[in-house]
């Protein structure tokens, strides 16, 4: 339960959302042909029937951007008093600079502070609450948060344990004031190095402390992060939902990392809610790490299934091994924040 004596904070949430997935589908049936595994088995045991590839000169900054312009189409004045750009990633550019630095200058930022935050699919979710930090300490006035991914072009092509599932795309938020009774309300961090050696992707040192061989494409044990996944998704949900004063029979919409139905399905279970209260966008887009969230964020406000005043529970777990929690009011007031006429939903300029 939320303490009652704790100073009360300025309401702050979601403002401004835009979202970005490249062009090229990559089905299932595209790995029957490469490896061996067939497009049931992928399906059955992962929910993902296609992904998005970014083109060979596209990147995870200019995915980031597409996500930028996305929002200020729909909302020009958006980025005003944006102070800080964050950009969850775990397929920078470069790791100098920064990707954050890069999508900045390219969407009128320059200035502003920026900097990436590697929690793999952690990362938006613990971006929101960052940036909230950042306000509240009076930092910034607004912070423009974006997950975004290449990891196409970091996982092993022909490695069927972890090719199968990732796929790439990128969304963006700007977090800021909102009125009152809306917005974030509490945030569950957390983060296990002991599971380092269960997802990784090797950058200067050969090897993890422990002494993990680390090979240069995501290296995964699936089995371990799936185990991982189910426990840390109940565990910080309920945690974050008591420390909200909130149970389970209060959520509207529970929006968890698309990483496979089977743990989204785990998770819910335990929240003792029925899977029609999950968004679900893994069928189409599979892991996104970093971007899966906003993605779909996006997909739920633009075909009016979350609406304002809403109880949103999200969750999510990522390398590290890292897991977050958040509990927030949805406020619909703004432009980018009103449902899509169904022509434009999905569509991306
Ligand atoms: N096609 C066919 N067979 C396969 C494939 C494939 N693509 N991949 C693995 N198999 C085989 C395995 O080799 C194994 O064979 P064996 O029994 O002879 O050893 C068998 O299928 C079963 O393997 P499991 O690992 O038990 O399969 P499982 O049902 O657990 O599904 C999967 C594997 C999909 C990877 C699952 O474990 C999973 O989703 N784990 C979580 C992964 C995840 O979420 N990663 C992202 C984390 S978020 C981030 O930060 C990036």
């Amino acid at each position: 339960m939320s303490d009652p004596s704790a100073p009360t904070r300025p309401p702050l949430g979601i403002v401004a959302l835009g979202t970005y997935v490249p062009e090229r589908v990559v089905p299932n049936s595209e790995f029957e042909a490469r490896m061996d595994t067939t497009a049931d088995w992928i399906e059955s045991r992962t929910g993902i029937r296609e992904r998005r590839y970014a083109g060979p000169d596209e990147y995870t900054s200019d995915l980031g951007v597409r996500a930028v312009r996305d929002l200020l189409s729909r909302d020009p004045d958006a980025l005003k008093d944006v102070d800080a750009v964050i950009c969850a990633t775990v397929s920078p550019d470069a790791l100098m600079p920064s990707t954050a630095a890069l999508i900045a200058l390219q969407v009128g930022l320059v200035g502003a502070a920026a900097f990436d935050l590697s929690t793999a699919c952690s990362g938006f979710v613990y971006g929101l609450s960052v940036a909230q930090g950042l306000i509240l300490s009076g930092s910034a006035r607004r912070v423009l948060v974006v997950g975004a991914e290449a990891l196409s072009k970091v996982v092993d092509p022909e490695d069927r344990n972890t090719a199968i599932l990732f796929g790439d795309g990128a969304g963006a938020a700007v977090v800021g004031p909102v009125p009152a009774g809306y917005g974030f309300q509490d945030f569950v961090l957390g983060a296990d190095g002991n599971g380092g050696g269960s997802l990784y992707l090797r950058c200067v040192a050969p090897r993890l402390p422990g002494g993990v061989e680390m090979t240069q494409a995501v290296g995964m044990n699936g089995r371990e992060v799936f185990k991982f996944a189910v426990r840390v998704l109940g565990d910080s949900g309920t945690q974050v939902l008591a420390k909200s004063g909130l149970t389970g029979a209060d959520v509207d919409w529970v929006v968890p990392h698309q990483a496979n139905v089977r743990i989204i399905e785990a998770a819910m279970e335990r929240f003792g809610l029925p899977m029609s209260k999950a968004t679900v966008n893994v069928d189409r887009y599979g892991n996104t790490s970093s971007a899966t969230v906003p993605l779909v964020l996006r997909e739920a406000v633009d075909d009016g299934r979350i609406q304002d005043g809403q109880q949103l529970l999200l969750i999510a777990f990522g390398g590290g091994l890292s897991w977050v929690a958040g509990t927030m009011k949805w406020w619909g007031g703004a432009p980018s924040l009103q449902p899509r006429p169904a022509a434009e939903v999905g569509a991306w300029a």
